[in-house]
C-alpha cells in the first residue's frame, strides 16, 4: 500500500490519462477534460482533476486514481499496473511478495474476526444474557432452528465483547479498524464494538462465507432501527445479496428468485420453505446484484413491502432489472402486509399463491399510472405513457417491445396506432448512448467550504472549531463527506481528495467528485471568511432558496417533456429534504 501511494505522488495523472485520451484545459482551472474511454460518447463527460490526481466520468461513472485508470484502460491486476507505471516512470519496485503478502494478511485477518464475530454473537443470543432477544424472536414467530439456521446473534451493550477477543487474539489496532467490526475512540483512548444491543444477522458472501453483519435494534425508538456493515476490503455492499448462499440451489431449481426488501422478509419466507428469496442489505439494488442473480435463473418475483416506499422503490428497479434481461413480475401483496406479517397471517400456501399469480410489471406500471392520473383526458394518458416509455425503452429487443405495446393497449383500451407512433418516436431518439447517470447537484456554499478545508490549512484552522460547535453538518447535504474529513483531522491526519474518497461509500464517491469538479472559479480563489460565511448560509435559509429553485426547475421540466431532467432533479429535491 505504501509504495501505490509512493507511486501515485510520483506521477502526474493528467499526463498518463493524456496518453489515451485527448484532454483539454478547461479555463485555468485544475479540470481538464475528454472523451470518455470507457464508455462511447459525442460530448466530453470525462474529467480528470490535476491538484486531487483523481479522473471521473459523469457519464458511465467510471472514476478513480492513477493506478485504477491503468489497471481499467490496459485490463491490469493491481499488482500489474503498479509494475506498469514504476516502470514507464523509472520508479524502483519493491518485491512483489512485500505488497501482495501484506494485503492478503490483513484480508485473512479480516475473515477471521468476522468468523469469530459471528460466534461471540452466537453465544451471547443462547446466554443467560439473551433471554430477552430470545423472548423478542419467539414473539416474531421465528423458531430456534431458523435462528441457528441463519446463525443469528447478539451483540451485548457494553461494546467491549469483540474487542477483547480480538486483542487476546493478538490482531493489531490497524486490523482490527480495518474489519469495521470495532470503532477507535475519537478521543484515541482505545476501541469498541461497532454493534451494540442488536440482533445480529450475519451476512455471507455467496460462497458462505460471513463478510458483514446487519443489526437490528432490540429497544423501542433505537435508531437506525437497522445498522449495517461499512464496506471492508473483504465486503462490497453494491455486489452482495442476503441469503444468495443459501438460495443458490434453489433459486436454479425454481428457475426464478424472489426479491424481498429486507432480513426477516427472507428468514420468513425461507422458514417456510420457500427457499428461492433474497434481499439487498440496506443499499439500493444494482446491476451487479441483478447480474448475480441472473446467473442462476432469469426470471424474478419483485416482492416489496406495499407501502410508498416499497412501491417507490419497485418502481426505481424495474429498468435496473429489465435493462439487465431479466424477466420481470410485480407482487404485491394485499392487506397491507409484507412477506414475512403475510405468511403468518395467511400461510405459506396463500404466499404461493399468490407468488404464481403475480403479474407482469408492465401491467403493475400501468395499474399505478392510472391510480395517479385521470385517464379520461388526452393530458392524463399522454401523462399515463410518459411513465411506461422509459421502461419500454429499457427492453433490450424490439419485438419484446412491440409485444408489450400491443399488450398494454389491450390492457389500458386505447388506439394500439397511437401508442406505436409514440414508442418508435421516443425509442429512435435514445441512440446507442449510455444513459447519463443522475449527477449530484452540489450546494455551492457546500462546494467552497470542501475546497477550503481540502487546500488550505489556514482556512481548516478556522472551520473545525466552527463546524464542531454547531451541529449544522447534520444538514449538509454532503454530510457524509465532511463528516469523514473531521475525523481525519481528528485523527492527526491532513485531508486530502483521496484519503476522503477511499473512506466513503460509492454513492458518496460519486458526490465527492460532482462536489470538487462542480465549480472551478469558486475553488480558486476564496477568503476564510468567506468559508466560514458559507457555514452562517448553510446554517440558516438557502436551503429553503435552494428547494425553491429545485422545485422550479422541475415545473420547467415536466412542461418542457423532459422526463429524464425532472426525474434527476426530484431525486436531487428529495436528498435536499432528507438531509
Ligand atoms: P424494514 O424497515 O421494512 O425492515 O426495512 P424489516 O426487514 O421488515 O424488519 P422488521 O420486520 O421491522 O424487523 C427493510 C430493510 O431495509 C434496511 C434493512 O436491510 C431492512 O431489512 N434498513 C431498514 C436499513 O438498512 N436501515 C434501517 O434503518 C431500516
Ligand atoms: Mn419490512
Amino acid at each position: 500500500m505504501e509504495f501505490a501511494e509512493h507511486l501515485k505522488s510520483s506521477v502526474d495523472i493528467v499526463r498518463v490519462v493524456g496518453e489515451y485520451v485527448r484532454l483539454k484545459r478547461s479555463g485555468a482551472g485544475p479540470r481538464y477534460t475528454g472523451l470518455c474511454p470507457f464508455h462511447s460518447e459525442k460530448t466530453a463527460s470525462f474529467s480528470v482533476h490535476s491538484t486531487h490526481q483523481f479522473y471521473k466520468c459523469f457519464g458511465c461513472g467510471a472514476g478513480g486514481d492513477v493506478i485504477k485508470f491503468i489497471m481499467e484502460i490496459e485490463r491490469l491486476t493491481f499488482w500489474e499496473a503498479l509494475k506498469y507505471l514504476a516502470e514507464r516512470h523509472g520508479i524502483p519496485l519493491p518485491k512483489r511478495n512485500d505488497l501482495a503478502d501484506e494485503e492478503a494478511r490483513q484480508r485473512g485477518g479480516i475473515f477471521e474476526m468476522h468468523e469469530l464475530a459471528l460466534k461471540i454473537y452466537r453465544d451471547q443470543l443462547f446466554s443467560p444474557a439473551g433471554s430477552d432477544a430470545r423472548e423478542y424472536l419467539k414473539r416474531r414467530g421465528l423458531s430456534r432452528p431458523t435462528a441457528e439456521e441463519f446463525s443469528l446473534g447478539l451483540s451485548e451493550r457494553g461494546g467491549q465483547s469483540l474487542v477483547r477477543v480480538f486483542e487476546k487474539q493478538g490482531f493489531s489496532h490497524e486490523d482490527m479498524e480495518a474489519s469495521g467490526l470495532v470503532l477507535r475512540r475519537t478521543d484515541g483512548s482505545g476501541f469498541y464494538d461497532r454493534f451494540r444491543g442488536r440482533l445480529m444477522f450475519p451476512i455471507h458472501s455467496e460462497s458462505g462465507k460471513v463478510i458483514a453483519f446487519g443489526g437490528r435494534a432490540l429497544g423501542e425508538g433505537d435508531e437506525p432501527k437497522y445498522l449495517n456493515s461499512s464496506e471492508t476490503s473483504i465486503y462490497r455492499k453494491s455486489h452482495v445479496l442476503y441469503n444468495l448462499n443459501r438460495a443458490r440451489k434453489a433459486l436454479q431449481e425454481a428457475g426464478f428468485s424472489i426479491l424481498v426488501e429486507g432480513y426477516m422478509d427472507v428468514i420468513g419466507v425461507f422458514a417456510a420453505g420457500i427457499h428461492n428469496v433474497v434481499a439487498t442489505c440496506g443499499t439500493a439494488l444494482t446491476s451487479f446484484q441483478v447480474r448475480s442473480l441472473r446467473r442462476h435463473a432469469s426470471e424474478l418475483v419483485l416482492n416489496f413491502d406495499p407501502d410508498a416506499a416499497g412501491a417507490n422503490a419497485t418502481e426505481k428497479y424495474i429498468p435496473i432489472l429489465i435493462e439487465e434481461g431479466m424477466k420481470l413480475r410485480i407482487l404485491q401483496l394485499s392487506g397491507g402486509l409484507d412477506p414475512d406479517e403475510y405468511i403468518k397471517e395467511h400461510g405459506p400456501d396463500a404466499y404461493l399463491d399468490a407468488l404464481t399469480k403475480a403479474g407482469g410489471y408492465f401491467h403493475w406500471l400501468a395499474d399505478r399510472a392510472r391510480a395517479r392520473v385521470d385517464r379520461n383526458t388526452p393530458d392524463g394518458t399522454v401523462a399515463i405513457w410518459q411513465t411506461l416509455l422509459p421502461a419500454i425503452q429499457k427492453m433490450p429487443d424490439k419485438i419484446m417491445r412491440l409485444a408489450v405495446v400491443d399488450d398494454l393497449a389491450g390492457y389500458m383500451k386505447m388506439e394500439k396506432s397511437v401508442v406505436l407512433n409514440e414508442v418508435r418516436r421516443s425509442v429512435s431518439g435514445r441512440g446507442g448512448q449510455v444513459s447519463k447517470r443522475q449527477e449530484v447537484l452540489p450546494d455551492p456554499n457546500e462546494v467552497l467550504l470542501l475546497h477550503a478545508m481540502l487546500d488550505s490549512p489556514e482556512a481548516r484552522a478556522e472551520i473545525v472549531p466552527v463546524l464542531h460547535q454547531s451541529s449544522v453538518v447534520q444538514r449538509f447535504a454532503s454530510r457524509a463527506i465532511f463528516e469523514t474529513i473531521l475525523r481525519l483531522i481528528e485523527a492527526g491526519e491532513t485531508p486530502s481528495y483521496s484519503s476522503v474518497e477511499a473512506r466513503l461509500p460509492e454513492p458518496e464517491k460519486e458526490r465527492l467528485a460532482a462536489l470538487v469538479f462542480a465549480d472551478d472559479t469558486l475553488s480558486r480563489d476564496f477568503t476564510v471568511e468567506q468559508a466560514v460565511a458559507c457555514i452562517r448560509k448553510l446554517a440558516s435559509g438557502e436551503r429553503g432558496a435552494r428547494r425553491d429553485e429545485l422545485r422550479e426547475r422541475i415545473r420547467d421540466a415536466e412542461r418542457a417533456g423532459d422526463l429524464n431532467t425532472a426525474l434527476q432533479l426530484m431525486q436531487a429535491l428529495s436528498e435536499l429534504e432528507r438531509a
